[in-house]
C-alpha cells in the first residue's frame, strides 16, 4: 500500500508518516493553546480553502503548562491526503474504490506487547493522568477538553465479537471521561449487553494511527462485525493487534497505535456530556453519557495525540467518503449506468450527488430512491457525465438549468435521520427528504452546452500564464 508520505508504512506510527509529509504539514514548534487554539487555526485556514494537518509540538493545556504529547489535527482534512494515504491516486475516484474495497477482508494479526510500540509506555493506578493529554477544547459552548478521534472498541459479551467506531470523550479529571456511543451504534449495543449480564463494560480507546488505518476503521459494517478485518481489506494488510493490558487481554488493539486507555463503564454510572459541536456545524446539546473508569494509559514513545475539529473537513471528509462509498453500492444495485457518487463537506452527510451516464426510464429516480434510504442522506441529486461533481459552481448550474420541480423531484416523507438535524422541530425524528433528478432531458429541442474554440481556449490558458508570471494578475478582482 503507498501511504502518501514516502515509504512510511502502517506501522511506522503518526509521526514518522507526519515527519515524511514535509511542507505538506503546518508543523507549529512553539506553544500553542489546547483550548480554541488549535481548532481556530484550523477555521482560519479553512476559510482560506487550506487543508493541512497541523502539528503542533508544543500544545499548552488549560493549567499554562506543556503536555508531554504532541498534538496532530486537520489529518483528516484534505480528501486528496486521505485519499492518498490510503492508496488511491485520484480522490474522486473515492465511492467506487471504496465500494469495491469495503467488500474485501484480511485478517489481522496478534502481536505480543514486546512487538507493540503502543506498549513503550505504561501508565496504571495513579500514574494515569489524561489531563496530560492535550485534549481540545474546540468551540464556544464546549464544557471542557475532549478526546475527538478516540476510536472505542467494546465487544460483544455473547460472541466476544468486537465493534470500534470514534466516540468523544470528555475528560472530567485524572482518571475518569465520559464517553458518548450514540445510542443506536453497536458499542452503546455491546455496552447494553455487558449491562443487562449486571457487569461492567470494559472498553478501550486508540488514538492516533497512520491515517489509512484510522479511516479504514471507519467503514460501515453490519452487526456484530469486527472491523479490523475490514480495515485490513480496504488497506490491503493486516492490521497489527495487541491484547489489552485489562480485561485478561480478550479486547485487542492496534499495536502500531499512538496512545491506548483502557477502562470500564460500569452500569448505571452516567454523567452529563456537552453540549458539543457537532458535524452539522451546530451545537449539539447536553446528553446523559456513560462514565468510563480509567485502568490504564499506553503509548509509544514521543506519541501524538489525534485530534478531530468537530464539524470542519478534518471531521467530515473521512465520513463522507465512506458514506460515498456506501452509497455508490447501494444506487449500483439498481442503476448500472452510475458513475460516481460524490457527498461533498458542505452537505454534512445530509447531501449526495449522484452522476449518471445515460439511464433507461425509472433508472435516474430508483438511485436516487435508494440513496435517499441510508441513514442521513436528506437531498440526493442525480447529475449528467459532463457535470463535475468537485465544482460547486457547476452543479449549481445543472440544478439552474436542467431540472423543474413538477416533473424532476421526488418526495419521501417520514423516512428516518439524524436528531441532530438542526431544522427538525421538537420531538420529530424522522425526515423530509428529496430526489431532484438534474440530468438534462433529452428532445429533439435540447439545446446543445455552449463550448469554446477549443485551440484559442489554449493560446487563453497560455497568455493568462504569461500575465500571471509576469505578476499583471494579482489587482485582478474576484468575482
Ligand atoms: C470525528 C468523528 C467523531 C465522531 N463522534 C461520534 C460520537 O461522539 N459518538 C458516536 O456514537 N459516533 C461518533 N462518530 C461516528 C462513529 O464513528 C460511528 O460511525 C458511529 O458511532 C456508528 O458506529 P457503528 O457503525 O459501530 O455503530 C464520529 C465520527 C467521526 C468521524
Amino acid at each position: 500500500m503507498s501511504s502518501g508520505a514516502g515509504k512510511i508504512g502502517v506501522a511506522d506510527g503518526l509521526s514518522a508518516w507526519l515527519e515524511a509529509l514535509g511542507d505538506k504539514a503546518l508543523r507549529i514548534d512553539e506553544p500553542l493553546a489546547v483550548e480554541y487554539e488549535a481548532t481556530a487555526l484550523q477555521h482560519a485556514l479553512d476559510t482560506e480553502g487550506r487543508y493541512p494537518p497541523i502539528w503542533v509540538r508544543s500544545p499548552r493545556l488549560p493549567g499554562g503548562e506543556i503536555s508531554p504529547f504532541g498534538l496532530v489535527t486537520n489529518l483528516t482534512a484534505s480528501r486528496e491526503q486521505v485519499c492518498s494515504a490510503l492508496g488511491l491516486d485520484d480522490h474522486r475516484r473515492a465511492a467506487a474504490w471504496w465500494a469495491e474495497r469495503q467488500e474485501r477482508r484480511i485478517e489481522p494479526v496478534t502481536v505480543p506487547a514486546a512487538d507493540a510500540p503502543v506498549r513503550d509506555t505504561l501508565l496504571e493506578g495513579d500514574d494515569v493522568d489524561l489531563q496530560l493529554l492535550p485534549a481540545t477544547v474546540q468551540h464556544r459552548g464546549n464544557p471542557g477538553p475532549y478526546l475527538t478521534a478516540a476510536h472505542a472498541t467494546t465487544l460483544d459479551p455473547e460472541t466476544g465479537i468486537d465493534n470500534s467506531a470514534i466516540q468523544r470523550c470528555w475528560i472530567k479529571d485524572a482518571r475518569s471521561m465520559s464517553w458518548f456511543p450514540y445510542p443506536n451504534s453497536h458499542n452503546a449495543r455491546n455496552m447494553r449487553a455487558w449491562h443487562e449480564r449486571g457487569e461492567a463494560c470494559p472498553v478501550a480507546f486508540w488514538i492516533g494511527h497512520h491515517p489509512a488505518v484510522s479511516v479504514a476503521a471507519q467503514v460501515k459494517l453490519g452487526y456484530p462485525e469486527s472491523h479490523w478485518p475490514a480495515a485490513g481489506g480496504l488497506i490491503g494488510e493486516p492490521v497489527r493487534l495487541t491484547p489489552s493490558l485489562n480485561f485478561d487481554g480478550r479486547l485487542l488493539v492496534p499495536a502500531d497505535a499512538e496512545i491506548v486507555i483502557e477502562g470500564l463503564a460500569r452500569p448505571g454510572a452516567t454523567a452529563p456530556d456537552g453540549p458539543f459541536a457537532e458535524y452539522t456545524g451546530f451545537l449539539g446539546p447536553a446528553v446523559d453519557a456513560p462514565v468510563c473508569e480509567v485502568l490504564s494509559i499506553s503509548h509509544r514513545k514521543g506519541a501524538v495525540l489525534h485530534d478531530c475539529g468537530s464539524g470542519l473537513a478534518d471531521n467530515l471528509t473521512p465520513d463522507n467518503i465512506a458514506m460515498e462509498g456506501k452509497l455508490f453500492s447501494l444506487a449500483r444495485a439498481v442503476s448500472p449506468r452510475l458513475i460516481n457518487v460524490h457527498a461533498p463537506a458542505q452537505g454534512r452527510r445530509f447531501l449526495a450527488l449522484l452522476q449518471f451516464d445515460g439511464a433507461i426510464a425509472g433508472e435516474v429516480r430508483d438511485a436516487l430512491a435508494a440513496v435517499l434510504a441510508w441513514r442521513r442522506v436528506k437531498t440526493a441529486v442525480a447529475l449528467d457525465s459532463d457535470i463535475d461533481l468537485f465544482d460547486s459552481q457547476q452543479v449549481d448550474w445543472a440544478l439552474a438549468t436542467r431540472f423543474q420541480w413538477d416533473r424532476d423531484l421526488i418526495r419521501v416523507d417520514d423516512l428516518s435521520t439524524s436528531l441532530l438535524d438542526p431544522s427538525l422541530e421538537p420531538g420529530r425524528k424522522t425526515a423530509s427528504k428529496a430526489g431532484l433528478d438534474a440530468t438534462l432531458p433529452r428532445y429533439p429541442s435540447t439545446p446543445p452546452v455552449a463550448h469554446p474554440d477549443p485551440e484559442a481556449l489554449a493560446k487563453a490558458a497560455g497568455l493568462l500564464e504569461e500575465l500571471t508570471g509576469a505578476g499583471l494578475a494579482d489587482g485582478w478582482p474576484e468575482k
